[in-house]
């Protein structure tokens, strides 16, 4: 099915990444234009796709290739704990420029791949829901609670819809055993994004991106009216996950908070 017919030109930052890659091919149906962007070289290879390189720290390169765009797929950035002056380039200075030149440009909506690790510090006796405000476990994902603030305010004070995807795992399998909760199926990617553009009204939401897991630690039945309907899970892996290892085990902090293994990075709390 077709994504939403208001959408003529979509742009996907992040596009020769792992996830901008899979949805460049998974959603080329989804508006008549595919404008792709990345900082890492980039060629069209069909007729509905087209290409506008740039660095997310520039503002100028950012505003370029956000002319004539009415949806941003914003998967550009830093996936992982960084230095904070690359974290604030990329993911804090990128992501404000994304939505000020999506202001400026008259976009629609903006999806933006946020993160579990905005909400990493959680202990993992909690059970979430898309209410629960940030609590970031790296600076990294400090970046993504400000993305998901950026969303909030230009929905607020300027109307631009926004979904704050926060990506669980997302990876070809899951590869230990907390992925066996947090695992998120490329498809699955694909099917949430395409219902993040097809919904008539997204306002300023946010979902987490995950597979149907039966080991699942996050709850998006707040936000059912978005139709997302994951059809993988992360079970169908369980053997071959036991088999490989990858456990963590208390007082380990990986093993205590829904961070996993980016809490342990640089953390110094005693008790
Ligand atoms: N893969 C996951 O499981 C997962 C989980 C949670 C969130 N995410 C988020 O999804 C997005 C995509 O993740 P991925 O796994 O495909 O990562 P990736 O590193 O493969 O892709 C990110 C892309 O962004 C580009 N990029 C980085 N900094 C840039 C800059 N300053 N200017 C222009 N381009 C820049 C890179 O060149 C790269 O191609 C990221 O924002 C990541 O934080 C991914």
């Amino acid at each position: 099915m077709a994504c939403n017919p208001a959408f003529r030109r979509i742009l996907i930052t992040g596009a020769a990444g792992n996830l901008g890659a899979y949805l460049r091919e998974a959603l080329a149906d989804a508006a008549a234009v595919l404008r792709l962007s990345d900082r890492r070289p980039l060629a069209a290879r069909a007729a509905h796709e087209e290409v506008a390189a740039g660095e997310l720290a520039d503002f100028a390169a950012v505003e370029a290739m956000m002319t004539g765009v009415d949806a941003v797929l914003h998967f550009g950035g830093i996936p992982e704990e960084d230095s904070w002056d690359n974290i604030l380039a990329a993911n804090i200075r990128g992501s404000y420029h994304i939505w000020e030149a999506a202001r400026r440009a008259g976009v629609k909506r903006v999806i933006f791949a946020s993160s579990n690790h905005a909400i990493g510090m959680y202990p993992r006796t909690q059970r979430l829901d898309t209410d629960a405000p940030p609590r970031p476990d790296t600076l990294y994902g400090l970046s993504k609670a400000f993305g998901e603030q950026l969303a909030r305010y230009y929905f607020d004070k300027h109307g631009i819809e926004a979904v704050c995807l926060r990506i669980g795992s997302c990876f070809p399998e899951p590869r230990d055993e907390r992925m066996l909760a947090t695992w998120m199926s490329y498809a699955d990617l694909a099917r949430l994004c395409r219902r993040c553009l097809e919904a008539p009204v997204v306002d300023c939401t946010v979902v987490y991106g995950v597979s149907a897991n039966a080991r699942l630690w996050w709850d998006n039945s707040k936000v059912d009216f978005l139709g997302y309907r994951p059809e993988d899970s992360a079970e169908f892996y369980a053997e071959k996950v036991r088999a490989g290892g990858g456990r963590f085990t208390p007082p380990d902090p990986a093993a205590l908070f829904h961070g996993g293994h980016f809490v342990p990075i640089g953390y110094t709390r005693q008790r």
